[in-house]
């Protein structure tokens, strides 16, 4: 992939679901070795049930986005919004469920393209506030969230994917957003 070519942000089709899940598990690989176990990462795949789950949020255009970044006809990164699933959240919250761009495109303003994408399209379907999972040790991306608008709300927790990852929740006002 060149970094030349101009790229636009566009939500998501039927179409889209394998190659931006193909981005989401490239990234994986090259982004999160040394956090997450070998183990987990070379076991990477694509079910059928996360395809389903993917058209299926596609569908859902009354409380889900789902929105991709394409280089001509490369998807280069993906990202998708959802109601929020922490139990302890008020009703009116939603979640910024996935956000990963190609690591041949990092650090060209598409995440940032990306998530104002999806903080508007949860704010048009009336959420007032957001939350996003990370990886705790996951310095960049921290950084990232931390510069566009997102904070840490206190939670935290621990997914064993073949060893402890540890994750942090960031928050953000929706209002003061649109
Ligand atoms: C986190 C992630 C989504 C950010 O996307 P990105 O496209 O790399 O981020 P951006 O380019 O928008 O912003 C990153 C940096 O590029 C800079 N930048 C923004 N627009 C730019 C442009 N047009 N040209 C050059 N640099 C630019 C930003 O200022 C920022 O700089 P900083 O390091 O000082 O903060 C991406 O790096 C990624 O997929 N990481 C791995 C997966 C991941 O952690 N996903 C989140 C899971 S919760």
């Amino acid at each position: 992939m060149t970094r030349l070519r101009p790229w636009t942000v566009r939500p998501a089709t039927l179409d889209d679901v394998e190659a931006f899940e193909a981005v989401r598990i490239a990234t994986w690989k090259a982004c999160f070795r040394g956090i997450v176990s070998d183990q987990f990462l070379d076991g990477l795949t694509l079910p059928p049930h996360r395809i389903q789950r993917c058209r299926d949020a596609i569908r859902d255009v009354e409380r889900s986005s789902v929105m991709v970044a394409c280089a001509g006809d490369a998807i280069i990164g993906m990202g998708m919004a959802e109601p929020a699933r922490d139990e302890d959240l008020t009703a009116g919250a939603g979640e910024i469920r996935a956000l990963y761009v190609h690591p041949d495109w990092q650090d060209r303003g598409v995440g940032r393209a990306l998530l104002a994408s999806l903080t508007a399209a949860l704010g048009a379907c009336g959420y007032r506030a957001a939350v996003l999972w990370t990886m705790r040790d996951l310095t960049p991306t921290r950084r990232f969230y931390e510069a566009n608008g997102w904070a840490l709300d206190g939670a935290e927790d621990t997914h064993d994917w073949h060893g402890p990852v540890h994750l942090v929740r960031y928050a953000r006002d929706l209002i003061e957003a649109t």
